[in-house]
């Protein structure tokens, strides 16, 4: 019998040739959209159920029916982008209130619930840390209510919003893309930095799973060429392609791009006449590694966001 060394041995192996053969992009277009307790309608796009070589993170893009809302649940960190529509989320009994572009940071374990008070339907999307944390025993997700109809009376006794902030430690919870600042970074056409370790946290306190940028790459552009730990794409608006470990992976909007565990090298291009404009997800875990090991962090092949011909 095979000892438990040789096992390991064959696994690491493996585990390398499973990164390299792994999906890079998961298409919006192709979807498969189910019924949870928790959501009307969601589906995973970066996530191991997908094929994807996570680092215990995962995307789930889901959708809010008009008159609707969210289950009422808790569990690990999760951020949050509202992608159209209004609404508000209850998060600990306090009231935040959403339009299209508005971020969320749910803090570890609190109980949260989003309401659709529009007349369109409310599609967002949402970064978890939930395998790693199911693997450390450590992901119990409690579900306090059932997505549904919205009762007119619960609604009216909604309390008014007091502030985007937390009142147990005074951390934000949620901004709104006007609220958005432009950054000085070069590293892409334009760089807002929003709840992620790197950059302005804007009083965010994102551990396991942060939004921490929005980028824009213009016109017949590309971004700076590196290699850093895991980071996720989501394209909002604009299509393009990227180069990651030497293959190209096309991508237009409602895609997610992934940018996988280890340092693998990439850079991304607009060859198209519109900007290209991305939301990025990082998760903790990557801080773990970098603190290990000095290698483990952003190396950049060039610096600074270029036209596609130089
Ligand atoms: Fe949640
Ligand atoms: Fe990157």
């Amino acid at each position: 019998m095979q000892d438990f060394y040789s096992a390991w041995l064959e696994r690491s192996e493996s585990l390398e040739k499973t990164v390299s053969e792994a999906p890079r992009v998961a298409k919006g277009k192709n979807l498969n959209w189910v019924r949870t307790r928790q959501d009307s309608k969601a589906a995973l796009m970066i996530a191991p159920e997908t094929g994807f070589s996570t680092g215990g993170s995962l995307l789930m893009k889901a959708e809010i029916p008009a008159g609707w809302h969210t289950g009422k649940h808790l569990h690990g960190e999760e951020a949050i982008y509202i992608e159209r529509g209004d609404g508000f989320m209850v998060l600990d009994d306090k009231r935040y209130n959403f339009h299209r572009g508005t971020i969320f940071h749910i803090p570890y374990r609190s109980s949260h619930q989003l309401f659709n008070t529009g007349k369109e339907p409310v599609p967002y999307i949402s970064g978890l840390a939930w395998p790693l944390e199911a693997f450390l025993y450590m992901g119990r997700i409690e579900q306090i209510e059932d997505a549904g109809a919205n009762d007119a009376a619960v609604l009216a006794k909604a309390p008014p919003e007091e502030s985007q902030y937390w009142p147990a430690d005074g951390r934000r919870i949620s901004m709104h893309e006007e609220q958005f600042e432009r950054s000085a970074e070069t590293k892409h056409g334009a760089t807002y930095f929003l709840m992620g370790r790197s950059g302005k946290q804007n009083g965010f306190k994102a551990t396991a799973a942060a939004i921490s940028s929005i980028f824009v790459d213009l016109p017949h552009s590309k971004s700076h060429s590196h290699a850093h730990p895991e980071a996720y794409l989501y394209a909002l608006q604009g299509s393009g392609y990227s180069e990651i470990g030497g293959k190209r992976h096309e991508w237009e909007q409602g895609d997610a791009v992934h940018v996988p565990p280890g340092m693998m090298h990439h850079q991304h291009f607009n060859p198209n006449d519109v900007d290209m404009k991305e939301l990025r997800f990082e998760f903790g875990i990557r801080y773990w590694f970098v603190d290990q090991w000095k290698g483990y962090t952003t190396i950049d092949r060039h610096m600074k966001a270029t036209h596609m011909d130089d």
